[in-house]
């Protein structure tokens, strides 16, 4: 008799405490609402009392307890601020408010919702700082902030999120040094931090994050060395370095430790010496931006070798010596049939123009090949077999003898630079 009293009454207990956990999750949607700017209330119209929870729009409830488990608002246009009541809905895995027009903050409750997998609050207009009880959400496996405007340092506490597969802080106004714990997001495969006020140097400890596969820090004020610990990194396939304050030499094995690039940029730093030759090596590599540095040397002629190269952009280095042979790599790239755009403007390159450049790919669609070098020798009529070219620029040279008769049969030619140099002869009629 007395069990059986014992039992009843706390079936009776949990009952009551579901009743009320499913009723805070309610008041709790409510307040949310209540927060959001009146006009796009409407869209919430569902929310009402005379409609099961369970059902309201972009809401999720656990399938035993009915609890929301996931909310999903993103793209609904939404404006005003976020609730911190969000931060009772303590069954909660994921919530996702991007794409709308959040402002205010990021409410600290969220620190609370210790189940969170899945958190995206990208593309709102968030300001002041990422809640350090964020970092409290241990279980979180995406993380995705972009485009607002949080501000401040991060903070040590992200090293907490250990099992992160996914972070993406890009297109804010953090700034500071990257923090020492991000070596503990062990499982970490994808960071972005592109688009910040970030500075200083990479920390060492990222030489851990080994399963990473995708690396953005482009327009931020980074500095130092090719970063050391990022030559570790063997599964990379997406380093994107672009406009920060780089300098120094390649490793001449760059591309023996980094096999599995398909996209790499350094563009706009300030890296010296010369392209290492061993980045022929890296037979996925589609995508090479090197342009805006001052590199010297020779273009390698094993470029050859990176069968799927897309993109090649060289410009606005120090690259050739002015001299005859600086010009051999053009006829090496004929190997690369994926080439589509090929950019090496503004170095030191020298010697006539081979008309094997007819056989260089034929998807190629930006030729800004020569403008401010000191190429010699006549223009080639086979160029205007390329038939897809739109750009063509050879300003700034030192071509001779006439253009060729075709120019104008370049169907898709938008652009077309010959000026400074030394031609004469007739416009072609074409041309028109
Ligand atoms: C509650 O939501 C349901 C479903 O969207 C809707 O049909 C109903 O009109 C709403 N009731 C009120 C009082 O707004
Ligand atoms: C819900 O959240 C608010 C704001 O954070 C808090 O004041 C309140 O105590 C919470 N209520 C419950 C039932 O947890
Ligand atoms: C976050 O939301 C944006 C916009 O809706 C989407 O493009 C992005 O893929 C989402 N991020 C993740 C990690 O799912
Ligand atoms: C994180 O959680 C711990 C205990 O779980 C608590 O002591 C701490 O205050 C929380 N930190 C923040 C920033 O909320
Ligand atoms: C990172 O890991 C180190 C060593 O494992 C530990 O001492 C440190 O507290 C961790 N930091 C964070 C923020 O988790
Ligand atoms: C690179 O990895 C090796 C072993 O995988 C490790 O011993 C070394 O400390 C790592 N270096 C850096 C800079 O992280
Ligand atoms: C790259 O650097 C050049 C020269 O400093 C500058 O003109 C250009 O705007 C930069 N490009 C970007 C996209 O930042
Ligand atoms: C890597 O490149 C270098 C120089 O181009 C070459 O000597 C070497 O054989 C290459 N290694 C592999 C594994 O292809
Ligand atoms: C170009 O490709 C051909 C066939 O794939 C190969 O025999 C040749 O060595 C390559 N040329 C260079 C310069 O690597
Ligand atoms: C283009 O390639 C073909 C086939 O390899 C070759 O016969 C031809 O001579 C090349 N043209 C030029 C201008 O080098
Ligand atoms: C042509 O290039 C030289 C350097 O190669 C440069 O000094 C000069 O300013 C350029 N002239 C024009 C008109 O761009």
């Amino acid at each position: 008799m007395k069990l059986f009293l014992l039992i009843s009454f706390s079936a009776l207990m949990s009952l009551e405490a579901f009743g009320n956990s499913h009723e805070s999750d309610k008041q709790a949607l409510f307040k949310f609402k209540s927060q959001v700017s009146e006009e796009k209330q409407v869209l919430l119209s569902s929310w009402n009392n005379s409609f099961p929870l369970c059902k309201w729009t972009g809401v999720t409830c656990g399938r035993k307890r009915k609890k929301v488990t996931g909310l999903d608002l993103g793209g609904f246009q939404l404006g005003g601020v976020i609730s911190p009541f969000i931060g009772n809905l303590s069954f909660l895995i994921s919530l996702d408010f991007s794409d709308n027009s959040f402002r205010g903050t990021i409410p600290g409750e969220l620190g609370n919702l210790f189940r969170l997998q899945y958190l995206n609050m990208s593309l709102n207009i968030l300001g002041g700082e990422i809640p350090a009880s964020l970092f409290n959400c241990s279980r979180l496996l995406d993380l995705s902030l972009y485009s607002n405007h949080l501000g401040q340092a991060l903070p040590s506490e992200l090293g907490s999120l250990r099992k992160l597969i996914n972070l993406d802080l890009g297109t804010n106004n953090l700034k500071g040094n990257l923090p020492v714990s991000l070596g503990n997001l062990t499982s970490i495969r994808e960071i972005y931090f592109d688009e910040n006020n970030l500075e200083g140097e990479v920390p060492v400890v990222i030489g851990r994050l080994t399963q990473l596969l995708i690396f953005v820090l482009h327009s931020n004020h980074f500095s130092g060395m090719f970063p050391p610990a990022i030559y570790n990194l063997s599964s990379l396939t997406f380093l994107d370095m672009f406009d920060n304050g780089f300098s120094g030499n390649l490793r001449p094995d760059f591309g023996n430790l980094l096999p599995n690039l398909r996209e790499w940029s350094i563009g706009n730093n300030s890296f010296t010496g010369t392209i290492p030759s061993t980045l022929a090596n890296i037979s996925t590599l589609q995508f090479l931006g090197m342009e805006y540095n001052s590199l010297t040397g020779s273009i390698p002629l094993s470029f050859a070798k990176i069968r799927y190269l897309q993109t090649l952009a060289l410009n606005d280095n120090s690259l050739g010596s002015f001299s005859a042979g600086d010009l051999e790599f053009l006829v090496a790239l004929t190997n690369c049939t994926q080439l589509q755009s090929l950019d090496v403007s503004f170095n030191r390159l020298g010697g006539d123009l081979p008309a094997s450049i007819v056989n260089l790919s034929m998807s190629l669609n930006k030729f800004a090949l020569v403008e401010n070098n000191k190429l010699t020798g006549i223009i080639p009529q086979e160029i205007m077999q390329i038939p897809t070219l739109v750009s063509l620029r050879m300003s700034n040279n030192s071509l001779t003898g006439s253009l060729p008769e075709d120019v104008g049969r370049l169907g898709h030619l938008g652009k077309l630079y010959f000026a400074h140099n030394k031609l004469s002869g007739k416009l072609p009629e074409t041309l028109g």
